[in-house]
């Protein structure tokens, strides 16, 4: 059995540090991701007047309370959308002045879905140069406090709760967030580990989520965790491992149910999956993944409530479905195109000049997929998952991918060839 890890979890490590800023002590993280997107958090939050050391090897040490200042020039979010959308909705709540721009990627978008609930608190924002998108300008307000908000997002989106929640804690103003499906709920289980009173209710298929300020003194206690391992990374290796038809296990990787809904995907493919949980940091459960091949892969259909919960998955799972004899559909994932690039037409468009039968549809995918060799290049726009998913592809025996931006990776796992060619030997080649 090959044993490897990966870098810390992305979604987890944004939060840790925003949420570290505001404590009253001193915090230590330890595990955050070497990433660019983790980076680029670090780095607004340094301008912002945050107290922040970096010791070295994913260690950071945020001392708070912060002193927040207007920093001089505008922060650089860079391709990161969990950092535009969650610093908005901190800056919406303390009421700080500051420019937010980004990579070209992350410029084209949408950011009405936080800036309009933030507005309805009574945030104040301009959008610089075009509706929807950065660079947006917050702007300090008035007078007075945030006002409470009662809110059904369009799109059940772990980023604009986050961003509501961060206004709603920072600003003390009460929140109540209804929202259609599960989105990934990070952002809840740490403000609670800290000690805010965040509350989830399930509703159906979807979550009511509410926090209320009064009666509570605002105080977020310091912060001591390790950031587990990210899932989203380890299922382009889990995926590899299946295609190359060995046995993988992932050591030490974040298990929050709302990120691991593509497991049941893998087992109705037919792997066989072993989660083997080992403890808790800040409230996120965490434990060790292995998978186990079958002797031939079965088409699978994802769809409609448990997209949310898989959506970083799709790029692995769709390349999953090109190497399975038969059928397989992805459906109601239209907020693939608005990720780091539009992920189903790139799917799309590589697959088939990789003479892989797919059809695109609004919302997703129809894959017809074979064990025929597959050969060729691909075009990642930049978006380290289609890096990724091709590469795993790539790993299956008899194909060879190139891929044309190996080193976009870096966005959310630097050091992701190294690791995939512990997982495989040969086939890849960047
Ligand atoms: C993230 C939430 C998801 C996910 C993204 C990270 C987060 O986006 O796709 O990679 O950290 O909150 P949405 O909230 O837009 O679904």
């Amino acid at each position: 059995m090959i044993e490897v890890s990966v870098p810390g979890d992305k979604s987890i490590g944004h939060r840790c540090l925003l949420l570290a800023a505001l404590a009253r002590g001193e915090s230590r993280l330890s595990g955050l991701p070497p990433s660019l997107d983790v980076a680029s958090t670090i780095s607004c939050l340094r301008s912002l007047g945050v107290s922040l050391e970096d010791e070295g090897a994913g260690e950071v040490k945020v001392t708070g309370p912060t002193a927040w200042r207007t920093p001089a020039e505008p922060l650089d979010c860079g391709n990161s959308g969990t950092t535009a959308r969650l610093l908005t909705g901190l800056l919406a709540g303390l009421g700080v002045e500051a420019e937010l721009r980004g990579d070209a990627s992350l410029s084209a978008r949408p950011m009405d879905r936080v800036v309009y609930p933030l507005q309805a608190m009574g945030a104040r924002m301009a959008y610089v140069e075009q509706p929807d998108h950065l660079p947006l300008r917050i702007e300090r307000r008035a007078s007075g406090a945030l006002r409470a908000l009662r809110y059904r997002p369009r799109v059940s989106s772990a980023q604009v709760r986050g961003a509501l929640l961060l206004a709603a804690v920072s600003g003390r103003t009460d929140l109540v967030i209804e929202d259609r499906h599960r989105p990934r709920d990070h952002s809840e289980r740490i403000l609670r580990y800290m000690g805010a009173p965040v509350l989830t209710e399930s509703v159906g298929v979807g979550e009511r989520v509410s926090f209320r300020s009064s009666g509570w003194d605002g105080a977020l206690s310091p912060l001591a965790a390790r950031v587990p391992g990210d899932i989203s990374s380890a299922a382009f290796l889990l995926v590899a491992s299946l295609l190359r038809g060995s046995s993988l296990t992932v050591r030490s990787v974040g298990l929050n149910p709302s990120r691991i809904a593509f497991l049941r995907v893998l087992e109705g493919a037919g792997a066989r999956v072993d989660v083997a949980e080992s403890g808790e940091e800040a409230g996120e459960p965490v434990g060790d993944v292995s998978v186990y091949p079958p002797s031939g892969l079965s088409p699978f259909s994802v769809e409609g409530d448990t997209v949310p919960g898989l959506i970083d998955e799709i790029p692995a799972l769709a390349v999953l479905a090109s190497r399975v004899d038969g059928v397989s559909h992805i459906r109601g994932a239209a907020e693939l195109r608005v990720k780091e690039s539009d992920r189903l037409a790139l799917i799309a468009s590589n697959l088939s000049a990789l003479d892989v039968r797919c059809d695109e549809s609004d919302d997703g995918l129809r894959i017809e997929g074979s064990t025929e060799p597959i050969v060729g290049s691909v075009r990642t726009e930049g978006d380290h998952r289609i890096a990724m998913a091709f590469a795993a592809l790539g790993a299956a025996p008899g194909c060879s991918i190139v891929v044309d931006d190996p080193d976009c990776v870096d966005v959310s796992f630097p050091g992701f060839w190294e690791t995939l060619g512990r997982v495989t030997s040969g086939g890849v080649e960047r």
